[in-house]
């Protein structure tokens, strides 16, 4: 028997226990707001930033949206960015990605102060990361983890196959699964055996962008697979695994849609929310640090 593992469920608690949270902050500061930048007409992209922003207003958040056409220059989208990076009331920023082939995405994405990086991907970001130092996760390899701990999935220990080595996923994923103890081992596009790289594995993550890359052969009985693939078809969604082909043979599997992609928008949200109690804390100590000042003491 293959135990589908249901990221909707698990996203949708996490989803409320970040809203009780911002509602218990109502009426401070501390409510949390985050600004999503569109660029262009895409139409992949326009759905991920409305399913973002929804659930953003669905957590009490406040709900900040820049559209800019297609043809937007890369000063006009810097200036954007830096105008909400000093904005007090945005506490984290995304720049949906791609961007339309004019633009560099990754100077714009450096732009965002890395107390705003609700999406981890600034080169401080990805430091802090790389050394353990507190800052903000990438939100797909961080709901990855979320899902393996909800799931009672130990990864201390486990041989952990990564199948793609993206920036937004199996990069960053990497460092979090080490980190955790797994044995990790990073397949890519020019490994010659795939199947032998992901067969001992007891936990395959895949984030490849190649529609149903990994079946029967790749896996070994008992495996946990994970798939961050997402391809639209005249059928619907489907993963970068044959899921169909491993049931009964992975002990659990995450679907597609209904896995990995709502625990990315819940990590969204607790990033945000992470983003803007850093501020508060900022914002104390600085107040204290200014009463300290002005006391006769404090000098
Ligand atoms: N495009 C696809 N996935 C992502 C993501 O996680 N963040 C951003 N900013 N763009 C994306």
């Amino acid at each position: 028997m293959t135990t589908m593992i249901d990221g909707a469920r698990i996203a949708k608690g996490i989803r409320v226990r970040v809203a009780a949270r911002v509602a218990a902050a109502a009426g401070t500061a501390l409510v949390p707001g985050l600004a999503t930048i569109l660029v262009g007409d895409d139409p992949a992209s326009a759905v991920y930033v409305t399913a973002k922003r929804r659930a953003v207003r669905e957590a009490g958040m406040r709900d900040i949206h820049r559209h800019l056409p297609q043809q937007a220059t890369q000063a006009e989208v810097a200036s954007v960015i830096d105008e909400l990076a000093t904005d007090p009331g945005v506490s984290g920023i995304l720049v949906q990605l791609p961007l339309p082939p004019q633009l560099n995405a990754a100077p714009l994405i450096d732009r965002i102060p890395a107390v705003k990086d609700v999406d981890g991907l600034t080169t401080a970001s990805a430091g802090q990361l790389a050394r353990g130092e507190r800052g903000l996760r990438p939100c797909t390899p961080s709901g990855i983890i979320e899902l393996l701990d909800a799931e009672g999935i130990e990864i201390k220990g486990a041989c952990v196959a990564v199948v793609g080595w993206g920036e937004l996923v199996g990069r960053p994923l990497t460092q979090l699964l080490l980190r955790r103890g797994a044995t990790v081992t990073v397949a890519q596009e020019f490994t010659i055996d795939l199947a032998a790289v992901t067969r001992p594995a007891d936990i395959i993550v895949v984030a490849t962008g190649v529609r149903g890359l990994i079946g029967p052969e790749h896996v070994k009985l008992g495996v946990t697979v994970i798939d961050a693939g997402i391809h639209r078809t005249r059928d619907g969604l489907i993963g970068d695994v044959r899921a169909a082909e491993l049931d009964g043979i992975a002990g659990r599997i995450t679907p597609v849609p209904g896995g990995v992609g709502p625990m990315t928008i819940a990590m969204l949200l607790v990033n945000t929310l992470q983003a803007a109690e850093w501020h508060a804390e900022r914002q104390s100590v600085t107040a204290w640090q200014q009463l300290q000042a002005r006391s006769p003491l404090g000098a």
